[in-house]
């Protein structure tokens, strides 16, 4: 049986009358200048549930053979595609492996999937908060003791950092694992004591924005229903082509390519190491393709040492006042980390103290509404200065990290709104503040 590439490009061929979905027909009816920037043959692939091109939804032909690749990679027995990211898959898990009501834990420092899915479960957070790294101003996860709890962890993070969890005895260890699409070409055991997984294909392999896969072990649990609940039923041909290429490209040379990558990380970190600027993945155990150096090495803080860089034509990944994460892929070449060593050779600043914000993590606010139940509580606005006691609405965030200072249902503690009007008189980017003013429940 042919795959979905070869099946699609069968259909071109064809030169085929369209009286079906979608109207573009094929790229007749699209303006030029779109079909300038993404080329015909995009809208020729965009087609539809035609007989032999499968269908998403119930998959049995060239998308379940992909699913079935897509499994074999990663080394669980169920994978299921996801066209709208980890975002996606993380929600599909949380709605498929737990039951409303159920207390899960999870990282303080989580993506906001997690909670939104435990908006639509009904679901309760119970945080585990992390350490805080004051060298990076970075959160890093601590590895949780209580056995026999539901877990759903984010690991790797974002940073590439990586938690031993192999002692953690549970059979309801899930994963955010949206930062570990190349961890099977490495770690090939990384999986193996993991129920289930969400991994965004798009973030670190070689598939488009915003590819993603739901792995799990227990063929009882009907995964896909729950994906069929939060995404489209007009999934993208060309998105899912491009996922079996990617795919098949993984499991034919990924190991080869991941080592290339590898040697131009270490390249970079031998250079970082002989110039005496430290690297967060120094410290911990971290994927070999993520590197966050340290900016107070460099004299100067994060900001300023990405702007030269994006002046320069270079982009990180990210930074804040005391870090720059840059990730590797097979995709870089030795003239971009020539380049890239070229600038950072030249930032030599002077300022003794970067400005690292303070621990977002050394107050612990109480949980007083689930998140469906403050989802669905009246709000109203009232001055940060006045809040203290109040239930917040929103999640309350400093930017970077993306700290969450507050989640929406927590009762704000007077530390909470002192180390927000601290960060705030700073300048420093708060998001779920309005013009001082915060949204609580009524
Ligand atoms: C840790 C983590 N989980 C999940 C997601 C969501 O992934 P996606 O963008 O594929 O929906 C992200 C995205 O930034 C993330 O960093």
């Amino acid at each position: 049986m042919s795959g979905l590439i070869d099946k699609i490009q069968k259909h071109i061929q064809k030169k085929p009358i369209s009286f079906h979905m979608p109207g573009h027909k094929n790229g007749r009816f699209i303006p030029k200048k779109v079909k300038n920037l993404l080329g015909e043959k995009y809208f020729k692939a965009d087609l539809t549930e035609l007989p032999g091109l499968d269908n998403l939804y119930a998959p049995e032909e060239a998308i379940l053979k992909l699913e079935e690749k897509l499994s074999r990679y990663f080394g669980l027995p169920r994978a299921h595609l996801s066209v709208n990211g980890s975002t996606a898959a993380v929600i599909a898990l949380l709605l498929s492996f737990f039951r409303p009501g159920e207390k899960i834990a999870i990282d303080r420092m989580s993506h906001v999937s997690l909670y939104h899915g435990m908006v639509l479960g009904d679901l309760i957070p119970e945080f585990i908060y992390p350490h805080w790294d004051e060298e990076y101003g970075l959160p890093v996860n601590k590895t949780p003791k209580a056995h026999n709890k539901s877990y759903f962890l984010t690991n790797p993070d974002y940073q590439g950092l990586i938690r031993d969890l192999t002692e953690l005895k549970t059979d309801r260890l899930l994963l955010d694992a949206a930062h570990g699409g190349l961890i099977p070409l490495w770690r090939p055991d990384f999986f193996k004591n993991i129920a289930g997984f969400a991994v965004s294909l798009h973030k670190t392999g070689p598939f488009p924005n915003p590819l993603a896969a739901v792995v799990f072990r227990d063929k009882g649990i009907e995964v896909k229903r729950a994906l069929n609940l939060i995404q489209t039923t007009s999934p993208s041909y060309p998105l899912m082509a491009a996922a079996e290429g990617g795919v098949d490209m993984l499991l034919k040379v990924g190991a080869r390519a991941f080592q290339k990558a590898k040697e131009l990380s270490d390249h970079f970190k031998e250079y970082l190491k002989k110039r005496g600027i430290g690297f967060l993945q120094d410290k911990y155990p971290a994927d070999p393709l993520k590197v966050t150096i340290k900016a107070a090495d460099l004299g100067v803080s994060g900001e300023k040492i990405a702007a030269k860089l994006m002046k320069k034509g270079i982009y990180p990944e990210a930074y804040g006042p005391g870090y720059v994460l840059f990730m590797f892929s097979p995709g870089n070449t030795e003239k971009d980390v020539k380049k890239l060593i070229n600038i950072i050779e030249t930032i030599k600043g002077t300022d003794k103290k970067i400005f690292i914000p303070k621990n977002p993590f050394s107050f612990q606010p109480e949980l007083k509404l689930t998140p469906r139940e403050v989802y669905y509580a009246q709000e109203k606005l009232v001055d940060l200065k006045a809040s203290v006691g109040y239930t917040a609405r929103d999640g309350v965030t400093v930017y970077p990290p993306g700290a969450p200072v507050l989640y929406p249902g927590e009762e704000i503690t007077k530390e909470a709104v002192e180390y927000l009007e601290y960060h705030l008189n700073l300048g420093v980017k708060v998001t779920g503040i309005y013009d001082g003013r915060i949204k609580v429940v009524r």
